[in-house]
């Protein structure tokens, strides 16, 4: 087992990965470990020190392997075992650690724990999953899955429902019953001790489920059910569950953790991302596509890093992301990629990455890569996109209509093809990809991109070697000036006698900087032409500019 110091994770800059997208090596049109490994040197060049890798392990992919049939066995789509063994010997040869998903409040359908559990009422695996009897001859109550429908599932061998919070594929793990949890805690020390280095751990707000199953308060779907995940999320056993995966495994192998967990609250994120609880290093707060939408604007985004970092800053840390393979592309959703798509794409790097946490780059947002726009909805794949068009076809839109706002939220905007060049499928596959390849992608690719000295690739390098060199911009502390100006982003990050400056104009206007930072020091980063700060100055649509202090 390596030996690390405690609190390694907060020097990490961590590559995400979506293993189906990023590179094929075989022609079948699905990315592959061996692609991966194929690529590790461009990975290196990035300059990040860890890659998380979304499930990679042997599923009938309903949600492309977000539904797990064998912990230890790697889907064949992708490769071998030893292919696994190869990728992560050459991430540790290039001192890249390596993260993976862990999957743990539900599984497949055909998970052998699952197919066992529903063949019978009696014998080992008949509690590993949330069976109920029917209440006056219907399902236990109105809840949903967040895949739509309602979320029990009629078994007729056992005469009961089975609860799954996603898909119907998709089971809800029984964490009440122990000799689930031992399995589970056995199965993350196996990948401990084949040199795992830490997990982002999948949808963990909702291992203990409302007691006594009582109905959803929220409105309904056209199905007459209701979201579950609400009155599921946070509940005491859940945390009392984290906290001792933390203790029995995490801890003793010093993996680096992460929660994609449920923030209603500043407390939530104590609860989650504090030292004290000893439950993950740093959260993943979800927030479905569609909120995000409705709800984000550059002032609101400020605020919630001012309050999570006050909340955090004696006892805790955070993991820094715009991106990752349920949302939007940053640049299309927070940036403009159509008239500022290169500026704009680089200042969301900049302030992400001047931030104090942990920064996560999903791939392919280092070429500035944007949302697809698919013809049909048979061009989507993704399970949660065909269920919300579905959905609003039931509630009475039309077909158009109901196809523009899929385009909008659809997680296969995030799993389009990684763009490596302007070759056929943007060299991606020399077989036809599995999801359609941007067709802008002649344009934005890695081998373009690593030729110009001012694309966004190149922006991220510098952005990463900066924030590796710089001990105050990893550990310093952070103050923001301007905390209400609806558009610009003002902070310092000091420690002890080192200090940086970012200031960015979030917006496609001309903006005016209310603050003299004139003689602070030398612009170290930038994403405009500029060399010096004057006073007065006008920050240009999506500016962002880094100064070191003399
Ligand atoms: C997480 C994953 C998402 C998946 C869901 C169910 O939110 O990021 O892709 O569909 O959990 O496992
Ligand atoms: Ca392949």
């Amino acid at each position: 087992m390596q030996k690390r110091k405690q609190d390694w994770f907060k020097d990490l800059v961590i590559y995400q990965i979506y293993p189906r997208s990023f590179m094929d090596s075989n022609g079948d049109g699905i990315g592959d470990l061996k692609g991966i490994i194929s690529r590790l040197d461009y990975i290196a060049s990035l300059g990040v020190n860890a890659i998380w890798l979304s499930p990679i392990y042997s599923s009938p992919c309903f949600d492309n392997g977000y539904d797990i049939s064998d912990y230890q066995g790697i889907n064949p789509d992708y490769g071998t075992f030893e292919d696994f063994e190869l990728l992560r010997d050459g991430c540790h040869e290039r001192g890249i650690a390596l993260i993976m998903d862990l999957v743990v409040n539900h599984t497949s359908h055909l998970h052998p724990w699952f197919i066992a559990s529903k063949a019978s009422r009696e014998g080992k695996y008949s509690d590993y999953y949330i069976w109920h009897d029917p209440v006056d001859g219907h399902e236990p109550n109105n809840w949903a899955g967040s895949f739509g429908g309602s979320a029990w599932e009629w078994v007729e061998e056992r005469g009961q429902y089975y609860l799954h919070l996603f898909s119907k594929e998709q089971p809800d793990l029984n964490w009440k019953c122990d000799a689930l949890k031992e399995d589970i805690i056995a199965m993350i020390r196996w990948w401990g001790d084949r040199g795992v280095d830490g997990f982002r751990v999948d949808a963990i707000s909702y291992l203990e489920k409302a007691p006594g199953f009582p109905d959803s308060p929220l409105p309904p779907f056209s199905t007459g059910f209701s979201l579950a995940m609400d009155i599921c999320s946070n509940l005491p056993g859940t945390h009392k569950i984290i906290n001792e995966l933390s203790s029995r495994v995490f801890q003793p192998y010093s993996m680096m953790t992460v929660g994609e967990v449920i923030c209603r609250t500043p407390q939530d994120y104590h609860d989650y991302a504090s030292c004290s609880r000893h439950e993950f290093d740093m959260c993943i707060p979800f927030v479905p596509p569609v909120v995000e939408i409705a709800t984000w604007s550059p002032l609101a985004m400020k605020k919630k890093i001012i309050e999570t970092y006050e909340v955090l800053r004696e006892d805790g840390w955070w993991a820094r992301f715009l991106s990752n393979h349920d949302k939007p592309r940053q640049v299309s959703l927070y940036g403009d990629d159509t008239r500022f798509r290169t500026r704009s794409a680089k200042m969301l790097c900049a302030i992400m990455h001047m931030l104090p946490g942990t920064p996560y780059v999903y791939q392919g947002e280092e070429l500035g890569m944007a949302d697809v726009s698919y013809d049909s909805i048979d061009d989507y794949d993704d399970i949660d996109t065909r269920n919300f068009y579905a959905e609003k076809i039931a509630t009475g839109s039309s077909p158009e209509e109901a196809l523009a706002e899929a385009r909008l939220i659809s997680r296969d905007n995030a799993r389009s093809p990684m763009q490596w060049d302007d070759s056929a499928n943007a060299g991606f596959s020399s077989g036809r990809p599995w999801l359609g390849v941007n067709p802008d992608y002649a344009e934005w690719n890695v081998k373009k991109e690593e030729g110009d000295a001012s694309s966004v690739l190149s922006f991220y390098k510098a952005m990463i070697a900066l924030r590796r060199g710089s001990e105050a911009i990893r550990r310093g502390s952070l103050a923001f000036d301007l905390p209400d100006d609806p558009v610009l982003y003002a902070f310092e990050r000091t420690l002890d006698d080192e200090s940086y400056y970012l200031v960015a104009n979030f917006s496609g206007k001309d903006t005016a900087l209310p603050l003299d930072l004139s003689g602070y020091g030398d612009i170290v980063l930038c994403n405009t032409e500029r060399t010096f700060l004057a006073k007065d100055t006008v920050l240009a649509p999506y500016e962002a500019i880094i100064l070191k202090r003399q």
